[in-house]
């Protein structure tokens, strides 16, 4: 399997290696220009494979310097070397045979940062997808399994520490400066999950103890002097040891677990058996320094990995395309455990936020596919939103159809089953399709087939005959490669409200199978009927999110008043609130767009602060239902013809008239939230915090001057507090000499520490208006600006892109002619982090005609560019077609 050159990969393809690999011996002498690395490889031939069959390894980009079949060396006729391949004939029929192949790796150099490369003077490794080719010559594929001896040699002074996979077997000095350590991980793994990390740094430590009395030395290793600030994260990654004893049954299975942090990572994390390697803006945290969302963060990426130890590593991929059987299972795993550890309701909000706003465009857009592809020309490229969101969507809904008690028979009997293995989506389904004796084909589209289904829903009521009638109606749009869909199963969570809050039972209901509060939607069309409801119902569909999907459903604002305030479920609360702003948002947008100013339904106005002021409430959750739809959320809604400016100005609009009705109610909440005593980073106070900081937002709205902010500013003492008052003052202020000298405040006081400064300059890249274009450019000239450090890229260029609707989008097109220049320079450094930036681009085709245009011409200018990756070339391409 070659997938460098960027020749399209099928999954129908899919046939098992011709030789299985036994055992695998690896020696690193690390050198920062000059390792050294020896694979000893031990094959035999598969069962039934021809004994003609030649043993086909993958490169990248390598360098071989010697080879060997048992310990002697191979006559040329026998073997072709590329760069990418190596191909070895006349092998054994039958008996196991050694190959032993020597390569030399420049890590200083690997800018690309797949396989083995420095960071602040860390040697350190990141194999997945395909990193590890770039190591040696190897089958380097996700159903190749086998168990690693690794050893490591160093010199001493600069690489005390020398780490790998499974438990440390020993070391020593060598006499030379140098001294060397061996590992050795028992458990079969796949090259992708291959580690190495050697340097010097500094260590937290702590032990855990499992479920079955087995103590697991825990060690977090970070640059010395951060070692308080790893804490956190300690205590996040015992807090997820036990919740995955508790709720999944499983336990931990080395005697040693670490965790590296590095400042130079293309993604959040990896989860490299026993050996975790982390962006450490997912590791380090300090009240000084982090905002609530980055504990958060932190909590969620450390338990992610680490329960990827049994969703991935125990039983892991037969080929990329079933990425989501690890990863979609995996987010589903870590939303879990977060809801358990803080507000199920708030977590669930802030989930669909994200789903909504990453997943859904993705999903209505040029680069749709489905959570399971069939074809791919660069696996970097399928490392998406819809793998791990829509694919985490996915096992909650298989949840939520077999109900709690199947679903855990159904996981039980896939660790059960599968342990060891390297399997396939159809595999997992099977578990829960056994364990339930439901057929559970249908469902399974939700793998295949790409796009966010449109239910549209329309409701009867007969009085005389008390008989609620629901018909529903579901059409799952066309996608690329997809131009006509099957219907698929969609549990739709409802609630009939009647007239005093109360609830109609459901138990009477026919024309559709329902379990508990569950519809299962299975036909293009079906109509349900409830009989006994005493009074007119009013309809609560789609309960905490039960199923991605777009709901079309006319409901009167009084009907969303009436959800917002008397819902059981707290997660529908705030979808009516969100559902009574979006209306308004779009209308304000339509007048803006005449240049006019927008008015606010005073439904909203009075259903958004009967929510602020609900003390029954959590904060976080007011703060969620304050928080209005975002400008992308309104061009989404909207769907074509966008025009960011007009989107902006008439969200200003409601938000100030949100704003000036809630004065007071605002200015007591601004009041009431401070939190008292030394910080804590727990959910209660971050809720706390939320609320107050989103009233103070309001505030400033009403008033329309920066002295709140600024002394909200100045008497900060903590980062959440400080960015957001420096947020709403760069925002509203850009231009004020206060917030000029906050910004250079903030600077000065926080200029040695890079995730800080990640945060200075994304609060000014996401400043609205035309301007931010002129801004960026003048950052990127700070010497602060590091274009070779992906934080900080994506930090200034990423989130411009991203998160600046209005300065990226701008109607000349400069925006998008800056992007297109950026990518392209990026690019012949770090092809994985140019591709994902470029992204920020997927929905251009829902723009104006104009902006539509000019992004075209710099797609096409991108795509015209001699020398591009295979990663940008595969993402412009997708995004023209
Ligand atoms: N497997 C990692 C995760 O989600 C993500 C990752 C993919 C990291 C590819 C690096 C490279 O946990
Ligand atoms: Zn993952």
């Amino acid at each position: 399997m070659r997938t460098d050159t960027g020749e399209i990969i099928h999954l129908e393809d899919y046939r098992p290696t011709d030789f299985v690999l036994e055992r695998v011996d690896l020696t690193f002498e690390l050198d920062p220009r000059e390792t050294k690395v020896e694979a000893r490889l031990i094959f035999h031939r598969r069962e039934g494979v021809s004994p003609d069959a030649p043993l086909i390894l993958d490169g990248d980009e390598l360098k071989m310097t010697g080879l060997l079949f048992d310990q002697e060396e191979i006559l040329a006729a026998n073997y072709d070397v590329a760069d990418d391949s190596l191909t070895i004939r006349n092998l054994p029929a039958t008996a196991p045979f050694e190959i032993t192949i020597t390569t030399e790796l420049n890590p200083e150099a690997n800018t690309k940062l797949m396989g083995l490369y420095r960071t602040s003077h860390v040697y350190c490794t990141q194999c997945e997808a395909e990193g590890f080719r770039r190591i040696t010559y190897f089958p380097d594929r996700p159903d190749v399994l086998a168990v690693y001896t690794v050893n490591i040699i160093a010199d001493k002074q600069t690489a005390p520490l020398l780490l790998a996979n499974g438990n440390y077997l020993g070391g020593a000095s060598m006499g030379d400066g140098r001294h060397f350590a061996a590992w050795f991980d028992p458990h079969p793994k796949p090259s992708y999950l291959f580690a190495l990390v050697a340097g010097d740094l500094g260590v937290v430590e702590d032990t855990f103890t499992t479920m079955s009395g087995r103590d697991v030395a825990l060690k977090i290793y970070v640059e010395h002097g951060k070692e308080p600030r790893a804490a956190y994260a300690m205590d996040a990654l015992k807090r997820s040891m036990k919740w995955d004893e508790e709720v999944f049954g499983r336990e931990y299975d080395l005697d040693i677990f670490m965790i590296v942090a590095v400042s130079d990572f293309n993604m959040g994390a990896m989860e490299n058996k026993g050996l975790n390697v982390f962006n450490d803006k997912y590791v380090l945290a300090h009240p000084e320094t982090a905002t609530d969302a980055d504990y958060a963060n932190i909590e969620a990426i450390i338990a992610h990995e680490y329960f990827h130890n049994w969703t991935g590593n125990r039983i892991t991929c037969r080929d990329w395309f079933q990425l989501c059987l690890k990863e979609g299972l995996t987010v589903y795993r870590d939303h879990e455990f977060s809801a358990d550890q803080r507000s199920r309701t708030v977590k669930r909000v802030a989930e669909v936020r994200h789903l909504k706003a990453e997943q859904f465009p993705e999903d209505a857009g040029p680069l749709a596919h489905p959570v399971r592809p069939t074809k791919y020309r660069e696996i970097n490229n399928f490392y998406t939103t819809t793998v791990y969101e829509k694919g985490s969507e996915v096992t909650r809904m298989l949840a939520t159809v077999l109900g709690a008690d199947l679903f855990k028979k159904g996981m039980d009997l896939y660790f059960d089953r599968h342990d060891g293995q390297a399997v396939t989506i159809e595999d997992f389904v099977a578990c829960f399709a056994e364990v339930s004796k439901r057929d559970m084909t249908q469902f399974s589209l939700w793998y295949h087939q790409a796009g966010t289904p449109l239910v549209t829903a329309s409701t009867a009521y007969d009085a005389a005959k008390q008989i609620f009638t629901l018909s529903l109606e579901q059409m799952v749009p066309p996608t690329p490669g997809q131009s006509t869909k099957e219907p698929m199963h969609i549990p739709l969570r409802l609630g009939l409200l009647l007239e005093d809050g109360s609830e109609a039972v459901l138990s009477s209901a026919t024309g559709a199978e329902v379990t508990g509060d569950v519809i299962h939607l299975v036909e293009r069309k079906q109509t349900v009927t409830f009989t006994g409801i005493v009074s007119r119902p009013v309809l609560s569909l789609n309960r905490g999110f039960s199923a991605p999907i777009n709901l079309h459903f006319e409901q009167t604002p009084a009907d969303r008043a009436h959800i917002a305030r008397h819902e059981s479920d707290l997660f529908a609360r705030w979808q009516a609130l969100n559902d009574l702003a979006l209306p308004n948002l779009v209308a304000a947008t339509a007048i803006a767009r005449e240049g006019a100013k927008a008015e606010c339904d005073r439904a909203l106005i009075d259903a958004l602060l009967a929510a602020a002021a609900d003390a029954r409430l959590e904060p976080a959750f007011r703060a969620q239902a304050l928080a209005l739809p975002s400008e992308a959320d309104v061009a989404r809604e909207i769907g074509s013809n966008n025009n960011p400016d007009a989107i902006h100005a008439g969200r200003q609009d409601i938000m100030t008239a949100i704003a000036k009705a809630g004065r007071d109610i605002f200015s007591t909440l601004a009041d009431e939230m401070v939190v008292d005593g030394p910080f804590s980073p727990d959910a209660a106070s971050a809720g706390r915090r939320a609320l107050r900081n989103t009233a103070l937002s309001y505030l400033v709205y009403a008033e329309n001057q920066p002295d709140r902010a600024l002394d909200a500013f100045k008497s900060a003492n903590n980062m959440t507090d400080l960015s957001q008052a420096l947020t709403i003052l760069a925002h509203r202020f850009p231009d004020d000499r206060k917030t000029v000298e906050a910004l250079s405040a903030f600077k000065a006081r926080f200029g040695d520490n890079a995730l800080v400064i990640d945060k200075w300059f994304t609060i000014q890249a996401t400043i609205p208006g035309a301007d931010a274009l002129g801004r960026v450019r003048t950052l990127m000239a700070d010497p602060l600006f590091n274009s070779t450090n992906p934080n900080r890229v994506r930090a200034l260029v990423g989130t411009f892109a991203f998160s600046n609707p209005t300065g990226f989008n701008r109607a000349d097109g400069e925006g998008y002619r800056f992007l297109a220049r950026q990518i392209l320079d990026i690019d012949p450094r770090n092809p994985q982090l140019a591709a994902r930036i470029l992204t920020s681009m997927r929905s251009w085709r829902s723009l104006e005609d104009v902006r539509a245009e000019h992004a075209r011409n710099a797609l096409r200018e991108i795509a015209a560019a001699p020398k591009l990756s295979v990663d940008v070339s595969d993402i412009v391409e997708r995004m023209l077609k």
